[in-house]
Order: structure tokens, then C-alpha cells, then sequence
């Protein structure tokens, strides 16, 4: 049979534009596939990517449109993936309240101005502040320009609680003691500074939608390393701060925790359309809790340091699982966390055909 009507035409709709396919995962109209996008999508597993990043420092790339939409452009180019994601970084905001970031060769951030006692939260420089965010605006309206209406496009921000764990340690850390220590130490200040965080992050993720950002992601790489009351006492109530915000704009929103199978509960009530699992929460087991919110994720980064074959097993087994549990509704491929540097582009591809395919099965 060559033209399917009727019945048929409903069980397979037609093809999607990718922009169509991202925005069917929030209005949960049915699919041909799930949309797909990747985190970090663009990074030092490209060259392009280390060419730019050879010739300018990664705060101009973020701070210079023409650059930042080149390199946020160039995962678009080799793969088909259905959405663009902004170039720029979490560590935006505490550099804009006057923290000084910097990334050095090799490291990762700093922060020269960490938080320990009320006087450095005191000293923040919040007057102005949407102003000298205005560069991450910039970029996705520059961005929205060269992709056209016809892709996805994302925004993002740190979650306060993940943003909270960098200003108090000043940099990375497997436990973030420092910062979990201020936690137990100093609640007021914590509660504090997490609430000024949420309301610079609400601002920025406002701008992001109002530039042309289709849906807007929060980052909580850090989560995970809150119990499920200490989550619920300190990071749910900046969540929701920024969540109420973007809801009374009709904004779509998406939280990606790291480390949170335990945590879902509670993210659930956090006011998002969505949540982004790692990759260590057994898909199923997130759609039986959450049998009505977007799903993203969540296959694991590190699989695409194995062979194109293993990826395309692990991504056919992903797919079956979106398939099985929602006939693909509400759904979103991506990775469980960031794609790390070392990645090689083949395996990328591999799962990137393997999603495709999944309209034609
Ligand atoms: O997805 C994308 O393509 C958009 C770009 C993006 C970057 N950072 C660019 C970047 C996104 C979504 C982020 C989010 C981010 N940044 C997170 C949350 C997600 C995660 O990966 O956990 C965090 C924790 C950060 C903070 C950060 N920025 C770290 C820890 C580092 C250094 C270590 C590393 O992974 O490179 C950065 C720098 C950074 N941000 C780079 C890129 C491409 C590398 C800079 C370079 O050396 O060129």
C-alpha cells in the first residue's frame, strides 16, 4: 500500500518538522519519532569546535553572537539532530553578579569570589544584572535567525542549587563539601542565596524564550548529592520560583538532575514540563511515576566511546522503551549527561541514524 489514509494515517502521522517533533513532545500530539538533541551537542569532541575555540577564549565565544551561533550550528551540519541548543554556559550568572569565572587550559571553572558568610552575598552585584546577561539573549536571537522556524531551539541555565554548589566551592568537586558543609552551617544564608540565584535565573531564562527559545532546560548537575529532604527544604523552592515564573508566560521547561533516581518524587513537584533523567534511571520506571510529563534522556554518555554497532543497540532498546510506554508521546532522546571530549563523531552518528530510522520501523 502506498497512500495511507484514513485509520493508518493516525496510527503513523506524517512526517514532523524537527521544530514539530520538539514541540509535540510538550503538547503530547503523536509522533512519527521522538524528537532528538543532545547535551553538550556542541564541545571539544568537534573539530570545528577546537578551531574556534584556538582562536578566541570561551567567554568570547559566548559574548560574540557570529561565534557562539557557528559553533552551536556545527552538530546541525554533521548530524540530524531536531533542535539547536544555545552556546553558552551555566557559570554566566555567577559572573555576572560580579563572582569573576574563568576557565582555565585543562581545569575547569573557578570562581575568584567564592560565597562563605552573609557579607559575600552582601557584595553581589545584583543591580544590572539582566543587562549584563543580555549576550545570552543575543545569542539565541542570533541563533534563532540562522536556524530558520523550521528547527528546535533551546535555552538553558544552572539550576540554583547546582549554581549554589560552584560560587561556594569555587570550583569543581566530586562532593562539593565546602558548599554542602556551608549548607548544614548556615541555612538562612543558603536559602538566601539560593532565592537570589533563582530570581537571576528566572530572568535569564525569560530572556532566552522572548529571544526564540522554543523551551528552556535547567541544569542540576549537582543534585543528586541532596538527600531526597534536603532537596525538597533547600533546591525545590528556587526550582518552583523560577517554574511559576515561566508558567504564567506559558513558557516550556525542562529539569535535567544528575544522580536524581532518588529525587523524583520531588522533582516532579518542582513545576516543569519536564524531566531530563541521567542515565542511570531505568526509563520505564520514570514513565510509570510520571505517565504525563516529557521525558528526556537518557542513554549514557560514555556508550559513545564503544562502536557505532553497540550504540545503535543501546539507542534500539531506548526507542522501544519510548515506543512501549507512550508510543513514542512525550518523549525525547538525548543523553543521559553531557558528551565528553574524547567522543568520536561516528558513534554520534550512529545513534543520531538509529533515531531516525525509528519513523521508517
Ligand atoms: O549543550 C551545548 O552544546 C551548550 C553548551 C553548554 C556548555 N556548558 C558549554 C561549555 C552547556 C549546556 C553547558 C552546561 C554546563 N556548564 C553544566 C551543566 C551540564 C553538565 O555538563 O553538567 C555545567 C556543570 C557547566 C560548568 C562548566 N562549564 C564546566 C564544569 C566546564 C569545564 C569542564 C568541561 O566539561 O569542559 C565548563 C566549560 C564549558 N562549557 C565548555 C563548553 C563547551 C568547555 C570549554 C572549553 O574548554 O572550550
Amino acid at each position: 500500500m502506498t497512500c495511507l489514509t484514513g485509520r493508518w494515517a493516525t496510527l503513523r502521522p506524517m512526517p514532523l518538522t524537527p521544530r514539530q517533533r520538539v514541540l509535540a513532545a510538550f503538547d503530547g500530539t503523536p509522533v512519527d519519532r521522538p524528537p532528538m538533541w543532545l547535551m553538550r551537542q556542541a564541545g571539544r569532541y568537534l573539530p570545528g569546535y577546537r578551531a574556534v575555540r584556538s582562536q578566541h577564549s570561551f567567554w568570547s565565544v559566548c559574548k560574540t553572537p557570529e561565534l557562539s551561533t557557528q559553533v552551536a550550528l556545527e552538530p546541525l551540519a554533521l548530524f540530524p539532530l531536531d533542535a539547536a541548543i544555545v552556546f553558552s554556559d551555566i557559570l554566566v550568572i555567577p559572573d555576572a553578579l560580579g563572582l569573576g569565572v574563568t576557565f582555565g587550559p585543562g581545569e575547569g571553572p573557578r570562581v575568584a569570589r567564592p560565597l562563605r558568610t552573609g557579607s559575600d552575598l552582601a557584595a553581589w552585584n545584583i543591580d544590572g544584572l539582566a543587562g549584563r546577561l543580555d549576550f545570552v539573549a543575543a545569542a539565541v536571537k542570533h541563533l534563532r535567525a540562522a536556524i530558520g522556524a523550521e528547527r528546535g531551539l533551546f535555552g538553558f541555565a544552572g539550576a540554583p542549587w547546582t549554581l549554589f554548589s560552584y560560587i561556594v566551592e569555587g570550583q569543581g568537586s566530586d562532593d562539593f563539601r565546602t558548599a554542602r558543609t556551608l549548607m548544614h552551617a548556615d541555612p538562612e544564608l543558603t536559602t538566601a542565596a539560593l532565592g537570589t540565584l533563582a530570581d537571576g535565573v528566572a530572568g535569564l531564562l525569560e530572556a532566552q524564550c522572548e529571544a526564540g527559545a522554543d523551551v528552556v532546560q535547567l541544569f542540576d548537575t549537582w543534585g543528586g548529592l541532596l538527600t531526597t529532604d534536603e532537596y525538597a527544604r533547600f533546591a525545590l523552592p528556587a526550582l518552583r520560583r523560577i517554574t511559576d515564573r515561566l508558567r504564567a508566560r506559558n513558557r516550556r521547561t525542562l529539569i535535567f538532575a544528575r544522580g536524581a533516581h532518588h529525587l523524583l518524587p520531588v522533582l516532579k513537584e518542582a513545576g516543569a514540563d519536564g524531566l531530563s533523567l541521567d542515565w542511570r534511571t531505568p526509563w520505564r520506571d520514570a514513565r510509570k511515576l510520571m505517565p504525563s510529563m516529557t521525558l528526556q534522556g537518557n542513554l549514557d554518555p560514555i556508550l559513545l566511546l564503544s562502536t557505532p554497532e553497540t550504540v545503535r543497540r543501546a539507542t534500539r532498546a531506548l526507542l522501544d522503551d519510548m515506543r512501549e510506554t507512550s508510543a513514542y508521546g512525550r518523549s525525547i532522546v538525548n543523553l543521559g549527561h553531557g558528551i565528553v571530549p574524547e567522543t568520536p563523531v561516528d558513534t554520534v552518528r550512529a545513534l543520531c541514524d538509529t533515531v531516525v530510522e525509528a519513523a521508517q520501523r
